[in-house]
C-alpha cells in the first residue's frame, strides 16, 4: 500500500503540527486574542504521534517538517524529533518555526537530529515585527537564526509574507539581508487560511508584484528548472549560487507536483491544505485500531484527494480550520 491519489501522486512529505498555539499574533495568521485551542486531552501524545509518523513512514513517506502553531511550543519537542529519526524507514526531520525559542533550543534540537529549519520573519524593521505580530520579539527571532546557523542546521530558510502597505516595500532589503547572511529566503503569497476571513486577493501581494519589486531594485533573477515537488519556484540571483524562492500558492499553484501530506496536533489527517474534509485518525487509534487499519484511512484519504486546491474558483471555501490548527 502506498499513498498515491487518483491523479497519480505519490506522497512523500508529511506534515506534522506539534500545537495549534502560539507566540506570536501575525495578522494574517492568528488574532489578537488568540483562537479557541485545541482541547488538552485531544493532542495526541508523543507515542501517538510516533506510532501515526511511522506507519505513514511504511506508506511512503520520507521527509517529515514539524510545524504547528508554534512547534517549539510542545516541551518535549526533541523527543518527537529522536522518535521520528531512529524510525526504521529513517526519515528526514525539519522544522518550521517563529524562530524564539532557537537561541535555547537550536543545540538540542541539532543533537536529536534535526536537519533543517525554516524560520518566519516578515520584516527587517522591529517597530514593523511588533505591528505584525503583536509581540515585541524581533531581535529574539534574530537571535533564533544565528542560534540555528551556528547549531550547523542546513540551510537556513526564511519564510517571509508579504502584506501590501506593511512590509511589502521591504522586499529588496530582505533579499540583501539574506545574500549578506548566507540565508535562503522565500516568499510565500498570503493564502486564504486566516480565521479573521480577511484576505482579499485583490490585496494580496503577489508573486509577479514580487518579481518585479526586486527586479525593479537591480537583481538580476533568472527561473532554475529543477523545481521537483518543491512550493518555491527558486530563482538564481545575479548569476548564482545564491537563490530566491517564491511560493505563489494563490496565483501560480503548483498542485499537479504536491506530495504533501499532514497530520494536526489532534490527529486529523488531511490531503491538503485548503482540504474541506479531513480524516480523525485518533478516535480509532485510542479504540484500539491495528497499524493495517490505520494506514488504510491514510491512503483512503489521499486517494481522495482532489487535483488543485480550487482557490481561483467562484465558490471556493476557506477549511473550517485555520492555517495554525492545520499547520502550515
Ligand atoms: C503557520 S506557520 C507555523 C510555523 C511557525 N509558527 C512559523 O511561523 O514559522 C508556517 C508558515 O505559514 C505562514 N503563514 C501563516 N499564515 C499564512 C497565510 N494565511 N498565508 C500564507 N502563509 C501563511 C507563516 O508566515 C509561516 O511562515
Ligand atoms: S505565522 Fe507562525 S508565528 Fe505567526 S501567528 Fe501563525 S503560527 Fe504563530
Amino acid at each position: 500500500m502506498a499513498l498515491i491519489d487518483t491523479s497519480g501522486r505519490r506522497h512523500r512529505d508529511l506534515r506534522v503540527s506539534l500545537t495549534d498555539r502560539c507566540s506570536l499574533r501575525c495578522r494574517y495568521c492568528m488574532p489578537a486574542e488568540g483562537l479557541a485551542w485545541i482541547p488538552g486531552d485531544h493532542l495526541l501524545t508523543t507515542e501517538e504521534m510516533l506510532r501515526l509518523i511511522g506507519i505513514a513512514t511504511r506508506l511512503g513517506i520520507s521527509t517529515v517538517r514539524l510545524t504547528g502553531g508554534e512547534p517549539l511550543l510542545r516541551p518535549d519537542v526533541e523527543d518527537v524529533i529522536a522518535g521520528i529519526v531512529s524510525l526504521p524507514e529513517a526519515p528526514e526531520v525539519s522544522l518550521t518555526t517563529n524562530g524564539i525559542r532557537l537561541p535555547e533550543l537550536a543545540d538540542t534540537l541539532a543533537s536529536a537530529g534535526l536537519r533543517r529549519v525554516n524560520i518566519s520573519l516578515d520584516t527587517l524593521d522591529a517597530d514593523t515585527f511588533r505591528q505584525l505580530t503583536l509581540r515585541d520579539r524581533f531581535h529574539d527571532v534574530l537571535a533564533g537564526i544565528l542560534a540555528a546557523q551556528n547549531a550547523g542546521l542546513a540551510p537556513v530558510k526564511i519564510n517571509t509574507v508579504l502584506l501590501r502597505g506593511v512590509n511589502d516595500h521591504e522586499a529588496p532589503a530582505l533579499l540583501a539581508w539574506a545574500l549578506e547572511h548566507r540565508l535562503n529566503l522565500r516568499f510565500i503569497e498570503q493564502m486564504p487560511l486566516d480565521p479573521q476571513h480577511d484576505w482579499d486577493r485583490g490585496i494580496m501581494v503577489t508573486r509577479e508584484e514580487i518579481l518585479h519589486s526586486l527586479q525593479a531594485a537591480g537583481f538580476d533573477l533568472q527561473p532554475r528548472r529543477d523545481r521537483g515537488s518543491s512550493p518555491a519556484e527558486e530563482f538564481e540571483v545575479n548569476g548564482g549560487p545564491e537563490t530566491v524562492g517564491i511560493v505563489g500558492s494563490v496565483t501560480a499553484p503548483f498542485c499537479q507536483s504536491c506530495d504533501r501530506v499532514r497530520l494536526t496536533a489532534d490527529g486529523a489527517w488531511r490531503n491538503c491544505l485548503f482540504a474541506r474534509s479531513e480524516c480523525d485518525l485518533r478516535t480509532p487509534l485510542r479504540a484500539g485500531a491495528g497499524d493495517a487499519e490505520l494506514a488504510a484511512l491514510m491512503s483512503a484519504e489521499v486517494r481522495a484527494k482532489l487535483p488543485g486546491h480550487g482557490v481561483a474558483d467562484p465558490d471556493f471555501q476557506q477549511p473550517a480550520r485555520p492555517m495554525s490548527a492545520i499547520g502550515g
